[in-house]
């Protein structure tokens, strides 16, 4: 997403200016690199993406006073990690589409996409090291190792029954985990107090739960033209998400979940009606209602905070995440 479109959602406006410099800063990244690190990095940036983690991490820097330069590192950091995983995680789901473009391994190979997820992995381990903090440092490894389980989790339990607590140490793990990172990362680098990265982890973990079920109920009710990716296509693959997890609490017979989910026969027919039905079961509201419960939490821990235009910047980036359509 280009930063006039940026420009629309008002929790970018205390960081506004720092955000092209964040760009700048990542895309330094595959300078002297083989041509094709340097066009795929390129694709993906120019391809836009929501930048909601180096938002989060510009935001509580610029609360915590970081200085600019710094600032700008760590949330390139932040955005970089969130970019590689985006890599690998479309070839490991076959995906086609990411930000309204052709992913790499569609356009390039399977193989590019994982040399150019190792990459950025590692550039993103490098500006994190710029930081100069060996707590920071360590925080990306961990919580790497968390998100990589996280989505090892969910590809050895597809077509599986899950529980409702399966779901959300999931989505901890693969999303919610580094949502905190982006938030705790700055104090880091300033006060260090431990009831601030106890009051940001809240909030950024509890924000990150809320963004991984409102990406999931979009995969059920989005646009795909908005959403950027393709829709309807997480139960196809076997996936059960918070909306089909409250519909299999109301209809735990259900046998077209036996037949789809866990035995893996795709009959196009009747996939189509369980999804209608899951649609109509009032299911998706649910999950909304559930992401707006984290929501809730996360407000709480930021409420903790003196009022600035950035606390309010935040208090508004939670709320769009529950709203969004894109
Ligand atoms: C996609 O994240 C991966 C999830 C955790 C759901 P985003 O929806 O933030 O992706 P971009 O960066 O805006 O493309
Ligand atoms: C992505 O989860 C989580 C990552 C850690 C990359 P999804 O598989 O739901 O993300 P999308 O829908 O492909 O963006
Ligand atoms: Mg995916
Ligand atoms: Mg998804």
């Amino acid at each position: 997403m280009e930063n006039e479109r940026l420009k629309q959602f008002s929790f970018f406006e205390p960081i506004i200016e720092l955000i092209p410099l964040v760009d700048a800063k990542m895309r330094e990244q595959s300078e002297g690199s083989h041509e094709y690190l340097q066009d795929a990095l390129n694709h993906l940036l120019d391809s836009g993406g929501k930048r909601i983690r180096s938002a989060l991490t510009l935001l509580i820097s610029s609360m915590f006073k970081v200085e600019k330069e710094r600032m700008i590192t760590l949330a390139a950091a932040v955005e970089m990690l969130h970019t590689a995983t985006l890599v690998h995680d479309d070839l490991i789901d076959g995906s086609v589409l990411r930000r309204g473009n052709p992913t790499l391994n569609s356009k390039w190979s399977p193989g590019a996409a994982i040399l150019t997820g190792d990459y950025l992995f590692a550039r993103a381990a490098k500006l994190a090291a710029e930081t100069n903090s060996l707590e920071i440092m360590n925080m990306f490894a961990y919580k790497l190792s968390i998100i990589v389980n996280g989505e090892v989790v969910q590809l050895f339990n597809k077509r599986g029954r899950s529980t409702m607590e399966d779901y959300f140490q999931k989505i901890h793990a693969k999303t919610a985990s580094l949502f905190e990172l982006a938030s705790i990362a700055p104090v880091y680098i300033s006060t260090k107090n431990e009831e601030d990265v106890r009051l940001l982890g809240i909030y950024g973990n509890n924000i990150g739960m809320a963004f991984q079920i409102v990406d999931d109920v979009l995969d059920y009710v989005g646009d795909q033209a908005q959403v950027g990716k393709p829709i309807v296509s997480d139960l196809r693959q076997g996936l059960v998400t918070l909306p089909a997890l409250y519909y299999l609490e109301e209809n735990p017979n259900d046998p077209r979940f036996e037949k789809f989910v866990i035995e893996g026969d795709e009959k196009p027919k009747d996939m189509d009606g369980l999804i209608e039905d899951i649609l109509k079961s009032g299911a998706v509201e649910k999950a909304i209602e559930k992401a707006r419960e984290f929501t809730n939490i996360g407000l709480r821990a930021l409420s903790e905070f003196a009022d600035c235009p950035e606390k309010e910047a935040l208090s508004e980036l939670a709320l769009i995440n529950i709203n969004r359509d894109f």
